[in-house]
């Protein structure tokens, strides 16, 4: 497991400013294209929440879909997704959110999840906390049960535990400046 760590982060991409000054963006889809690391990034995440006994997956938009299709094709569970504005059909709750570059709006479809349904919600990276603190809300708007945060990437620097007191679990941990 830590050898596999170790090849997942020499293997994620950073960008310097981007997609503003100041912000060193770290691109997880270098490790999705890549089948070697998108297997074992599937196969970790799989891993864990298959102990969690979640019914559903949420996935956001949009590399937490990437992830969050492949682990419910696994685990043989419902996969819902939480989108940005304006993009989901039917009745729908909105929360809006900043992010570590700038302000957005998640959407979920308010029939898409049972109310007490456990959910784990899945993404691929967590900075300011403010996608996954927007999601748990979105869900007890729905009256489901958020068992825990799933994330590919912790940014250890930023302070998203303010935002974020459900349950998280991170496998890369890095410096938002390394
Ligand atoms: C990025 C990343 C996380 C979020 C983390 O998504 O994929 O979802 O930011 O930041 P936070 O903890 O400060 O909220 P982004 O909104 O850039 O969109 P994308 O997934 O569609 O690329
Ligand atoms: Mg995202």
């Amino acid at each position: 497991f830590e050898k596999d760590i170790e090849f997942l982060t020499a293997n994620l991409d950073r960008y310097a400013d981007f997609p503003k000054p100041g912000i060193n963006f770290r691109d997880t889809f270098a490790l999705f294209r890549n089948p070697v690391t998108y297997k074992k990034v599937i196969d970790i995440f799989t891993d864990h929440i298959s102990k969690l006994g979640a019914d559903v997956i949420v996935g956001l938009e949009s590399r937490g879909f990437i992830l969050g299709g492949a682990i419910c094709y696994n685990l043989g569970i419902p996969f819902v997704p939480i989108r940005k504005k304006g993009k989901l059909p039917g009745k729908v709750v909105e929360f809006k959110y900043e992010l570590e570059y700038g302000q957005d709006v998640f959407e979920i479809q308010e029939a898409a999840i049972k109310k007490g349904a456990k959910v784990v919600i899945v993404d691929d990276l967590i900075a300011t906390g403010g996608s996954c603190m927007a999601a748990i809300e979105l869900l007890k708007k729905v009256q489901a049960e958020v068992v825990e945060c799933v994330v590919l990437v912790e940014l250890t620097d930023l302070d998203w535990r303010s935002k974020v007191s459900t349950k998280t679990t991170s496998f890369i941990k890095i410096d938002s400046s390394s």
